[in-house]
Protein backbone atom coordinates (compact mmCIF):
# COMPACT_ATOMS: atom_id res chain seq x y z
CA UNK A 1 0.00 0.00 0.00
CA UNK A 2 0.74 3.60 -0.72
CA UNK A 3 1.58 5.17 2.39
CA UNK A 4 2.75 8.62 2.09
CA UNK A 5 5.44 10.83 0.79
CA UNK A 6 9.03 11.18 2.48
CA UNK A 7 8.41 14.62 3.10
CA UNK A 8 5.74 14.09 5.04
CA UNK A 9 8.03 11.43 7.69
CA UNK A 10 10.64 13.34 9.28
CA UNK A 11 13.42 12.18 11.26
CA UNK A 12 12.05 11.31 14.53
CA UNK A 13 8.60 11.41 13.35
CA UNK A 14 6.18 8.34 13.27
CA UNK A 15 2.74 8.44 11.06
CA UNK A 16 -0.40 5.91 11.86
CA UNK A 17 -1.99 3.92 9.22
CA UNK A 18 -4.84 1.70 8.82
CA UNK A 19 -5.14 -0.93 6.27
CA UNK A 20 -7.77 -3.41 6.23
CA UNK A 21 -7.82 -4.94 9.48
CA UNK A 22 -4.12 -4.02 10.51
CA UNK A 23 -3.10 -1.09 12.17
CA UNK A 24 0.24 0.10 11.15
CA UNK A 25 3.00 2.51 12.63
CA UNK A 26 5.63 4.22 10.05
CA UNK A 27 8.34 5.86 11.75
CA UNK A 28 11.57 7.45 10.37
CA UNK A 29 14.60 6.81 12.47
CA UNK A 30 17.71 8.56 11.90
CA UNK A 31 16.83 8.85 7.66
CA UNK A 32 15.71 4.81 7.80
CA UNK A 33 12.10 3.78 7.62
CA UNK A 34 10.30 0.96 9.18
CA UNK A 35 6.85 -0.23 9.75
CA UNK A 36 5.65 -2.34 12.09
CA UNK A 37 2.66 -3.41 13.83
CA UNK A 38 1.19 -0.06 15.91
CA UNK A 39 -0.56 -1.92 18.95
CA UNK A 40 1.65 -2.83 21.42
CA UNK A 41 1.56 -7.00 22.28
CA UNK A 42 1.18 -6.33 25.64
CA UNK A 43 -1.85 -4.90 26.52
CA UNK A 44 -2.84 -3.02 23.24
CA UNK A 45 -1.90 0.51 24.15
CA UNK A 46 -0.98 2.54 20.48
CA UNK A 47 2.45 2.74 19.76
CA UNK A 48 2.22 5.50 17.86
CA UNK A 49 1.66 8.09 20.98
CA UNK A 50 5.16 6.28 22.31
CA UNK A 51 8.31 7.95 22.31
CA UNK A 52 10.51 7.24 19.17
CA UNK A 53 14.72 6.24 20.59
CA UNK A 54 17.57 5.20 18.69
CA UNK A 55 16.49 2.01 20.59
CA UNK A 56 13.15 1.72 19.06
CA UNK A 57 9.83 2.83 19.76
CA UNK A 58 8.50 2.69 23.74
CA UNK A 59 5.40 1.83 24.38
CA UNK A 60 3.42 4.97 26.17
CA UNK A 61 1.43 2.38 28.83
CA UNK A 62 4.14 0.58 30.31
CA UNK A 63 7.19 1.70 28.76
CA UNK A 64 8.25 -1.71 26.78
CA UNK A 65 10.95 -0.43 24.13
CA UNK A 66 10.38 -2.62 20.77
CA UNK A 67 13.30 -3.04 17.92
CA UNK A 68 11.84 -1.30 15.02
CA UNK A 69 13.77 -3.67 12.60
CA UNK A 70 13.26 -7.29 14.42
CA UNK A 71 9.60 -5.96 16.18
CA UNK A 72 11.43 -7.75 19.30
CA UNK A 73 10.80 -6.16 22.52
CA UNK A 74 14.25 -4.96 24.59
CA UNK A 75 12.23 -5.28 27.84
CA UNK A 76 9.41 -6.44 29.88
CA UNK A 77 6.29 -6.18 30.14
CA UNK A 78 6.09 -6.76 26.54
CA UNK A 79 7.70 -10.67 25.26
CA UNK A 80 5.50 -11.17 22.40
CA UNK A 81 7.41 -9.08 18.55
CA UNK A 82 5.70 -6.70 16.77
CA UNK A 83 4.85 -8.36 13.20
CA UNK A 84 7.53 -6.00 10.94
CA UNK A 85 6.69 -4.86 7.28
CA UNK A 86 8.85 -4.30 4.49
CA UNK A 87 9.15 -0.67 3.39
CA UNK A 88 9.98 0.46 -0.26
CA UNK A 89 10.74 4.07 -1.62
CA UNK A 90 10.43 5.01 -4.86
CA UNK A 91 10.00 8.63 -6.47
CA UNK A 92 10.24 10.02 -2.46
CA UNK A 93 6.33 8.04 -1.94
CA UNK A 94 6.68 5.22 0.66
CA UNK A 95 5.08 2.26 0.32
CA UNK A 96 4.16 -0.25 3.07
CA UNK A 97 4.19 -4.49 1.94
CA UNK A 98 1.14 -5.86 3.54
CA UNK A 99 1.01 -9.12 1.96
S1 LIG B 1 0.69 -1.90 26.79
FE1 LIG B 1 2.66 -1.66 25.96
S2 LIG B 1 4.02 -2.35 27.51
FE2 LIG B 1 2.04 -2.61 28.35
Amino acid sequence: MKACSTKELGRGEMLDFDHDDKKILLANLDGKIYATDRICTHAEADLSTGILSEEGVTCPLHLSTFNLETGVPQNLPAEVPLKTYNVKIEQNEIYIEVG
